[in-house]
């Protein structure tokens, strides 16, 4: 039997490759991930749920994927607490991020999508499910995303010196964490992570994403095409802001790529690669960081690590290992965090980061 409560978090990223689950305790105010399980999505849904983040499906459509994530959504979680030997009755909440299919944060009308019925988790865990995590920052003004850098904050940030976390999924985003002051804590979303790689691999190749970046290996850096996709007017607007899949995607490619016709696969590959690479370096260069750690699938490449790292000759780039904590587990970790904020009715968003009109808690509980 757990001493302290423990949660799950569970995540399901703008990439589209699965459910990340994340077993954690919060002892001491510190940290202890017991258990993880990844489940990878099936083809057929992946390839559904790329077609409804193009806004390609109705309301059927909508409907039948939120029950469907729901239950994968509800397995991974059972997944999780049987890999850490633990029973329903010994967790206090799960925490469902679910797979967001549009996030449209500007505008009169600003919402933000996220599919897996919490409902359904509930019945096949018998576990208190919270979500719906975004929707409380938006009406309050914020962006609802990224949420993750409130948890940065509280386990990553550290007195007397200035760090930066990089979270590279689908989209990057970066929180700041100053040394003398923890409440000028910021962050916002760089732009495209893996999105763009990952799609333009797929067209080509038919394979999810271009594995250890080998691809773009056989490339090179188009210049005329990296100065023309970072003229896109996401990168020089102000936090606070957040984007997604409906922004970067495989026609944000083609249509910039329709100015430039005559590169190579593999060329176009490198160049989305520095794309990622040169956004993220921008605004590590605008910070007094002294510590860079990485997070998220995009750790996996290293390609990407080392253009990365190359490109910002001035930052100590290391991963979350270096804080001890493996860089996959870190936003799954996040939204367990998330849950327990909300199930003690504590505010999870950070105004500065969302641009909400002050701290919310956030999310709905679902009991059992
Ligand atoms: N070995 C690898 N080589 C290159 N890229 C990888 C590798 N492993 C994972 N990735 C990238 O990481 C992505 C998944 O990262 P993840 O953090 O789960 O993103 P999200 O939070 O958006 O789901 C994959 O789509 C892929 O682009
Ligand atoms: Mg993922």
């Amino acid at each position: 039997m757990q001493s302290e409560a423990c949660y799950i978090g569970l995540m399901s990223g703008t990439s589209m490759d699965g459910i990340d689950a994340a077993l954690v305790s919060f002892p001491d105010q510190g940290l202890k991930l017991h258990a993880t399980h990844s489940v990878p999505y099936p083809h057929d849904l992946r390839e559904r749920l790329h077609r409804l983040s193009q806004n390609q499906g109705g309301p059927d459509e909508i409907g039948e994927m939120d029950h469907q994530l729901g239950v994968l959504f509800g397995e991974a979680a059972q997944r999780v607490m049987e890999a850490g030997n633990l029973t329903s009755s010994e967790i206090a909440a799960i925490g469902s991020h679910g797979q967001t299919i549009r996030h449209q944060p500007r505008g009169q009308c600003s919402f933000s999508l996220q599919l897996g019925d919490p409902n359904i988790i509930v019945e096949q865990t018998g576990i208190a499910t919270i979500a719906d995590f975004r929707r409380r920052d938006m009406a309050a003004g914020g962006e609802g995303a990224p949420l993750v850098p409130a948890f940065h904050r509280a386990f990553f940030g550290k007195s007397g010196e200035n760090r930066c976390i990089v979270n590279i999924g689908g989209i990057a985003n970066i929180s700041w964490l100053p040394g003398d002051d923890p409440d000028q804590a910021s962050g916002f979303d760089t732009g495209p992570g893996n999105a763009l790689m990952d799609a333009w691999c797929h067209h080509h190749t038919g394979r999810h994403y271009d594995e250890n970046g080998r691809l773009a290996q056989e490339g090179e850096i188009n210049e005329d095409l990296l100065e023309d996709m970072l003229s896109d007017g996401y990168f020089a607007q102000a936090a606070p802001k957040s984007t997604g899949k409906e922004k970067f995607n495989l026609a944000w490619i083609q249509t910039v790529l329709s100015r430039h016709p005559e590169l190579s696969m593999a060329d176009v590959q490198r160049t989305l690669l520095q794309l990622t690479v040169t956004t993220i370096a921008q605004q590590l260069d605008e910070l007094p960081a002294e510590m860079v750690y990485l997070c998220g699938g995009g750790v996996r490449n290293p390609e990407l690590v080392a253009a990365l790292t190359q490109a910002c000759p001035r930052h100590q780039i290391a991963s979350t290992d270096a804080l001890g904590m493996d860089p996959q587990w870190v936003e799954a970790t996040a939204f367990g965090w998330l849950a327990r904020q909300t199930l003690n009715a504590n505010t999870g968003n950070l105004p500065k980061v969302t641009g909400a009109r002050g701290k919310r808690i956030l999310g709905a509980i679902y009991q059992p």
